[in-house]
């Protein structure tokens, strides 16, 4: 097979560095790809939602599956083009995307299947009244959400009432998030613990890969402002495989039927962000792709031929397929630049990135990074996602080694956390593990 996949993130690459391991695979692609993609394919200067330009790339060049990792291209369509045009392709179509391309119509979809997820209202400018009396009469704290993509940044978590009055004038009058903000969704404060499930759909069937935990805030702590993701492990261990079970059954199946039966059939990753409550998990959010930081984490763990397992799922027959996995643990520690996630700095020289020192179970994935003759240097807000494969039972030795290997890698201004796997540790050290 040849494989383009879209993309030039973390994620991109932790998809390749898999891909390239198939013994179904020939040719990788990665468009736009990253200076770390080079190494397991060739990369190719188009943009992820360049839809024409992908499609033409593809037809010129034989491709057998395209998979595509980030949401806009596929909010855009990109699924429906290469349908169309008789192309094998990851990832759902725009009608199934809107699972993350409309946070309303997800809403209403959880609610219509009765999926549980928080309690909401949806308000545009026209019922901004109908908005404040649902504020008024909600209890604390609240969030607001912005209905369509806004990179992470449409989701305002208000303790008091006025404060969410202001959210929601931010987003339906001032128009923060453009038309993005022109629907808002207000829901109930969950608490509770997050966990993110990948699920490999073909429309009909799914299989399940190892819970991740993310780390979404930029301090230690989950302190401070929201960013892409700063780092992940899996499995995480407060996803025992009794709630997986019933994220199957209570979240994933009824999606995936739902879908089917609205006549909007969901192919490719569907992405769990949950909430693990008192009262079970439920719906923070769907994504209509993998995951960036989990993917470097979750698809070191799969043992076989990712291709054929995605390309099963982009042509409807993933029946009889139950992927293994490695008895093992993975640690991401994402090295960002000073200033993400608000303005950062780029152009630094990358240090301590000779693969050839990279032990057994070592992996740093590529994300903002660019090369320069022969520097390798930053060229993004997320710049690596410096990565360690460890024994299963032994998390905290997987987290000792991935800080270990982060210690090795240097460039001017590298922030990162220092408490990736922490609430991990917690959960084993409270069942003795
Ligand atoms: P979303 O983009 O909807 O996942 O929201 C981004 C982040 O906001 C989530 O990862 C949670 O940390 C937080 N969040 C969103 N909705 C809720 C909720 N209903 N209760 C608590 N936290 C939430
Ligand atoms: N890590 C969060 C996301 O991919 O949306």
């Amino acid at each position: 097979m040849n494989i383009l996949i879209v993309g030039s993130g973390g994620r991109e690459h932790a998809l390749a560095w898999k891909l390239r391991q198939s013994a179904s695979v020939n040719r990788i692609f990665c468009a736009p790809g990253n200076a770390g993609m080079e190494s397991v394919g060739t990369t190719v200067p188009l943009k992820a939602t360049d839809l024409d330009g992908l499609l033409r790339f593809a037809q010129d060049n034989a491709v057998d599956l395209t998979v595509v990792g980030p949401e806009q291209p596929l909010v855009m369509g990109i699924a429906d083009v290469f349908q169309d045009h008789k192309l094998v392709v990851f990832g759902p179509t725009a009608a199934a995307a809107r699972l993350e391309g409309s946070k309303v119509f997800a809403k209403d979809f959880l609610y219509r299947h009765g999926i549980p997820t928080a309690r909401f209202g949806s308000f545009d400018a026209a019922s901004e009244r109908e908005a404040e009396a649902f504020i008024d009469g909600s209890s604390l704290p609240l969030v607001v959400k912005a209905d369509g993509l806004a990179a992470g940044k449409g989701v305002v978590i208000c303790q008091t009432r006025g404060e969410a009055r202001i959210a929601l004038r931010e987003m339906l009058e001032a128009r923060a998030f453009g038309a993005a903000g022109d629907r808002v969704v207000i829901e109930e404060f969950l608490a509770g613990e997050e966990a993110s499930v990948f699920a490999i759909c073909d429309g009909e069937r799914f299989v399940t890969l190892p819970c991740a935990q993310d780390h979404k805030r930029i301090l230690d702590g989950d302190r401070g402002k929201n960013t892409g993701g700063m780092g992940a492990y899996a499995p995480a261990p407060v996803m025992t495989q009794g709630l997986l079970r019933r994220v199957e059954e209570e979240i994933i199946r009824p999606t995936l039927e739902g879908m089917k039966k609205e006549g909007t059939p969901y192919r490719g990753c569907l992405y769990a962000g949950l909430m693990i409550t008192e009262d079970g998990p439920k719906v923070l959010e769907f994504n209509c792709r993998f995951g960036d930081p989990e993917t470097q984490v979750v698809i070191p763990l799969i043992d076989g031929d990712l291709a054929v397992l995605l390309h099963a799922a982009a042509s409807g027959s993933l029946e009889g397929m139950t992927p293994a996995f490695h008895e093992a643990s993975a640690v991401c520690i994402v090295m960002a630049s000073r200033g993400y996630p608000d303005a950062y700095e780029t152009g630094k020289v990358i240090r301590g990135l000779d693969s050839a020192d990279l032990e057994k179970g070592e992996i740093v994935f590529h994300a903002g990074t660019r090369r320069e003759g022969d520097a390798i240097i930053t060229a993004g807000g997320r710049v690596l996602g410096v990565t360690v494969v460890g024994y299963k039972h032994e998390l905290e030795a997987t987290i000792d080694a991935a800080y270990r290997l982060v210690h090795r890698i240097a460039f001017d201004g590298a922030y990162y956390r220092s408490d990736i796997g922490k609430k991990a540790l917690k959960h084993l050290q409270s069942r003795n593990l």
